[in-house]
């Protein structure tokens, strides 16, 4: 029998007006996300269906892999900006920073370059997932003394932290902001990935959320995530990127 307490609410109700997606891959052929300008166009007509307005683009910069210059960076987000001015979607606002990669590349950029943030001094940063680097902590000091502050993607895609929370704090009190990606709360990475999702929310170590979407099939996954628990677990976090668009 149907009942209000059984009614699915889907998250993609629930983004609040003043949401900024802090991490997504939106710019058209400059990594693994969108791989043209229709593309991109699409998927960011999907996120304005869901109500998000603000989204910054997080291209990779990793080395050997994708080496992208700030530059280069700059170049396809002011493409996409006129494309979408030329079809009239502007009621969407547009910027990108990057997703650091901790590897050698990027302690050479954090010596020798500006380095492009979400908003005032706060980089998005990650991890390998097959380990974290070895001196993982000295990298993490040497970005607060260039006056940067870290913010770690998907802290919960860790696999190598699962099994030691208190890793988890250790980052925490090194520095590190926490950005959950939603699609964790779905199965798309796994359950293991989903139940460390839910404690560290549970623990209050999440500071912000964003999508990490690289194609139509993570908004797919996006959709489908209903379940009322998690949904209260990642409310009040929610509310907390609209931070990067003040
Ligand atoms: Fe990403």
């Amino acid at each position: 029998m149907f009942s209000f307490f059984q009614k699915k609410i889907p998250l993609t109700t629930l983004f609040p007006a003043d949401f900024v997606d802090i991490h997504s891959h939106f710019l058209p052929n400059i990594d693994d996300g969108s791989k043209s300008m229709e593309e991109s166009v699409a998927l960011l007509r999907r996120m304005h269906s869901f109500g998000i307005k603000h989204i910054i683009c997080t291209p990779h910069v990793m080395e050997s892999v994708w080496e992208n210059s700030s530059e280069a960076i700059q170049l396809k987000l002011d493409a996409l900006n006129a494309h979408l001015k030329s079809i009239d979607f502007t009621d969407i606002s547009i910027t990108a920073a990057a997703e650091y990669m901790l590897d050698s590349n990027f302690e050479h950029l954090l010596k020798t370059e500006k380095l492009r943030t979400l908003k005032d001094n706060y980089i998005l940063v990650e991890l390998s997932f097959l380990s974290a680097p070895v001196n993982l902590y000295e990298i993490l000091f040497n970005i607060q003394i260039a006056g940067y502050k870290p913010v770690l993607a998907h802290p919960e895609r860790y696999s190598y932290y699962h099994n030691d929370f208190s890793a988890y704090k250790k980052l925490k009190d090194a520095g590190c902001l926490f950005q959950l990606n939603l699609l964790s709360l779905s199965n798309y990475y796994g359950s293991a990935v989903t139940a460390a999702a839910q404690t560290l929310l549970k623990q209050q170590l999440i500071d912000f959320v964003g999508t990490d979407t690289h194609k139509h099939h993570h908004l797919d996954f996006l959709e489908k995530i209903v379940d009322g628990k998690l949904i209260k677990l990642i409310e009040p976090i929610l509310k907390a990127n609209a931070f990067f668009g003040e």
